[in-house]
């Protein structure tokens, strides 16, 4: 399938949302690879994340750039050659890109009953909201997207999930909420917007930092 979803945020940001159902051959069939881009994807064991890397040059191509402006730094973090912020994310059947002029973050999980047994490591203040009887799995799912989408904005600062990041009760909203940062050890502190949507039992999560 090709493009599955835009998302215009506003005419600064977009997330563009891709279904992974080709084979790999037809979505290797029209993309160009920088050097070390074609050694990773071909050091991927799994069929999945190949497809997830290659469905994600489609989007880069969807946005108007392709693989040969991506690059990485030393920890992971993407960023684009004209200067623009992007994040990546892949979960099982799809993948997703934002583009923004500002920082920005996003992850997609397949929403999962494992969520509910590793509550735990990752919930802290969000307890004083949450209820176990309504949408928990849900909500979970939510929280964590939003985690992992801070965490992509944070320049790998070693944050604590459970501790440092707090998700407010957003449970009330359709689709958006806030967020806080707030590590002493590490004296960095900074309050995020997030925006969730969920379709075919995924989550996508994508957050800024507070206008
Ligand atoms: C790096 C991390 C955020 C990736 O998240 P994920 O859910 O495993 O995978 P996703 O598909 O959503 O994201 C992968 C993409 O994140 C991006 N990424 C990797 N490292 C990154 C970093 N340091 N900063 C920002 N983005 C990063 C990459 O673009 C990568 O895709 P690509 O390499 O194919 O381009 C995650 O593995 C991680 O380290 N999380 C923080 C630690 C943690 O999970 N703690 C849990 C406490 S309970």
């Amino acid at each position: 399938m090709p493009l599955y979803k835009t998302i215009v945020h506003n005419s600064d940001t977009q997330i563009f949302v891709w279904k992974i159902s080709e084979t790999e051959a037809a979505l290797n069939a029209t993309i160009q690879l920088q050097d070390k881009h074609l050694h990773r994807l071909n050091g991927m064991l799994s069929e999945q994340h190949r497809k997830g890397f290659l469905s994600v040059r489609k989007l880069l191509n969807e946005a108007g750039y392709t693989d040969f402006d991506l690059n990485y730094d030393t920890n992971g973090k993407p960023s684009l050659a004209d200067g623009k912020h992007i994040s990546i994310t892949h979960s099982y059947d799809f993948s997703a890109i934002i583009v923004s002029s500002q920082n920005v973050g996003i992850d997609i999980e397949k929403q999962r009953e494992k969520i509910i047994k590793i509550a735990d490591k990752f919930i802290g203040s969000e307890a004083d909201f949450l209820n176990i009887e309504q949408n928990y799995k849900e909500n979970l799912s939510v929280i964590w997207g939003a985690k992992e989408a801070l965490y992509k904005m944070c320049n790998s600062r070693s944050l604590s999930f459970k501790q440092d990041m707090h998700i407010h009760d957003f449970t009330q909203n359709i689709n958006q909420g806030t967020a806080l940062i707030d590590c002493k050890e590490l004296n960095f502190g900074c309050k995020f917007m997030f925006h969730f949507e969920t379709f075919e039992n995924y989550t996508l999560v994508y957050a800024l930092e507070n206008e």
